[in-house]
């Protein structure tokens, strides 16, 4: 993880308790990230983090809560004229700590003192916007304006079929004539030729030496707008090979006659095979010639691809007919996969409606959903939509938060079942280690401390405990287990 300045949040606030949150997530990001402040591409990581300050949006509060080290940016995530394009640039990760605002009906000091201790019961009000507009529509805002920063786990599809997603590219020949040559080729849309019966593109023709020529090639049009592929790794081409090499220039300028980037890839007779060309294995050329002081490739503004088969160079070459199904050209993720949307949401989101269960002992939120503008249910409808974005993601349910230091032992769980509660410090460092890890990758779960709610934890500044893996708690994480099984036969009334 990089980090070289911190774009956050759309909050900043006089409260401690959310100070301890993004006081320890700027910290342990900023110290992760300073061996490594560059990557290979030659663009930053920025971390965003939304929220996790509580309080008033207010600059000059967040500026003195937070240093100088990071970046602020204030925005409200339901009204997305205020999330500028601009403050998204360079951000590869988010931590979402958003929420709806929850108080006292009796109201509470200026640094929530009464709302922050987190335990003790008062008779709660939504404070401002409600909870359909922060949960559900704030979250789609959210992630309309990250998507394209965070990228699919399933990759972008740039040409072609996969699934039942289509995407039409312009292509045109651009074969050895143009030097005299007489090789030519096309490429067509076979209705029936992909492995599984269905559509596919057909780079195809006839190529030969005569006249110094042994080329052909076909390239797209200029995107009408170009990709911007920064989230992903590389392109992945899905082919049937012939057992010749060929090669993919991509290229980022609007020239026809322009700096190129190329790999060249083998393939095998008669296979249908899937390529991946990472970006940072592609080679700067112009004309075929390597240009040696050429900047890296910059996926993030991607205008135009080409295949072209080099005679001269080319082992595999031989004269005349040649044939190459492509049935999707997409722009993938890296294996391993870690989250890229970390969203703190809160235990207990499916129980309102859940049947045969004892209110009596569930927390006020789920007890009060209703008087409280349906949050538990909104809250579930905004994780929705992160599930169903496609972006990786981790969502940690905790219990009730709390002021107490991390560092006791924890119970995971997944179905939303558990109550008790969690130290927020202890989430924030959770949070960053989800970041990291392939294995909290795609899943839901609720988290809660050991100790229960009548015990105050503490620790001994000399003493403290050590730092957990919590690669060990994610590991037995399950995908798909939301607590919305329970649901299934009754759906939620909104
Ligand atoms: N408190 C608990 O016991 C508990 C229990 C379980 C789960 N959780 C979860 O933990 C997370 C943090 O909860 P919390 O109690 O710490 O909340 P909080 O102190 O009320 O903080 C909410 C944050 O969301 C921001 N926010 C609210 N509306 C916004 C908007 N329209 N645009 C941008 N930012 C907005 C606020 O920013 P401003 O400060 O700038 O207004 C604030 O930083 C939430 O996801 C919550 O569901 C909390």
């Amino acid at each position: 993880m990089e980090l070289c300045s911190t774009t956050l949040s759309f909050s900043s606030s006089t409260s401690h308790l959310n100070f301890q949150f993004f006081d320890f997530l700027v910290g342990k990001l900023s110290s992760t990230s300073t061996s490594q402040s560059v990557n290979s591409m030659g663009t930053s990581d920025i971390v965003l983090v939304a929220g996790g300050t509580g309080g008033v949006r207010n600059e000059e509060k967040a500026r003195k809560m937070l240093g100088s080290d990071v970046d602020l940016v204030i925005g409200d995530i339901t009204k997305d004229s205020t999330l500028s394009p601009e403050y998204f640039k360079g951000v590869k990760k988010v931590v979402n700590a958003v929420s709806v605002i929850v108080g006292p009906k009796e109201g509470d000091t200026p640094d929530r003192a009464k709302y922050s201790q987190g335990i003790k019961f008062f008779e709660p009000e939504i404070k401002g916007d409600s909870p359909e507009k922060v949960e559900y529509i704030g979250m789609r805002n959210l992630i309309k304006a990250l998507k394209n920063n965070l990228g699919l786990r399933k990759g972008k599809l740039l040409f072609g079929f996969e699934g039942d997603s289509y995407r039409q590219l312009s292509w045109g020949a651009l074969d050895d004539v143009v030097m005299g040559g007489v090789s030519e080729s096309t490429f067509q849309i076979d209705p029936n030729g992909s492995e599984n019966g269905g559509p596919t593109g057909v780079f195809k023709g006839i190529v030969s030496t005569a006249n110094n020529g042994g080329f052909t090639s076909i390239r797209t049009k200029n995107f009408s707008e170009p990709e911007d592929l920064s989230a992903y790794d590389g392109l992945e081409f899905r082919l049937k090979g012939d057992g010749r090499r060929y090669k993919v220039i991509i290229r980022t300028s609007l020239d026809w006659d322009a700096l190129g980037y190329t790999a060249g890839f083998d393939t095998e007779k008669g296979k249908w095979q899937t390529i991946q060309l990472p970006f940072s294995s592609l080679r700067p050329i112009l004309r075929a010639r390597t240009v040696l002081d050429a900047p890296p490739f910059d996926p993030s503004n991607l205008m135009f691809s080409k295949f072209e088969y080099d005679g001269k160079l080319n082992p595999t070459f031989v004269e005349g007919p040649f044939e190459l199904p492509v049935s999707s050209i997409k722009a993938y993720i890296k294996d391993p996969v870690t989250p890229r949307f970390v969203h703190v949401g809160s235990a207990g989101v499916t129980r309102p409606e859940r049947p045969g269960l004892d209110l009596s002992k569930q927390p006020p939120a789920v007890r009060l959903n209703k008087e409280l503008d349906y949050i538990l249910t909104f809250k579930l409808k905004g994780e929705d939509l992160i599930r169903e974005s496609g972006i990786p993601y981790a969502i940690v349910r905790p219990c009730a938060l709390t002021e107490e230091p991390a560092g006791a032992d924890l119970i995971f769980d997944q179905g939303d079942n558990i109550t008790g509660k969690i130290s927020r410090e202890e989430i924030a460092r959770m949070c960053v280690a989800a970041l990291e890890s392939p294995y909290a990758c795609d899943k839901t779960f609720e988290v809660k401390s050991v100790v229960p709610f009548s015990e105050p934890f503490t620790v001994d500044p000399e003493n403290p405990p050590p730092e957990k893996d919590y690669d060990i708690y994610f590991k037995d994480l399950k995908e798909g287990i939301t607590g919305k099984e329970a649901l299934q036969e009754n759906p939620i009334p909104v």
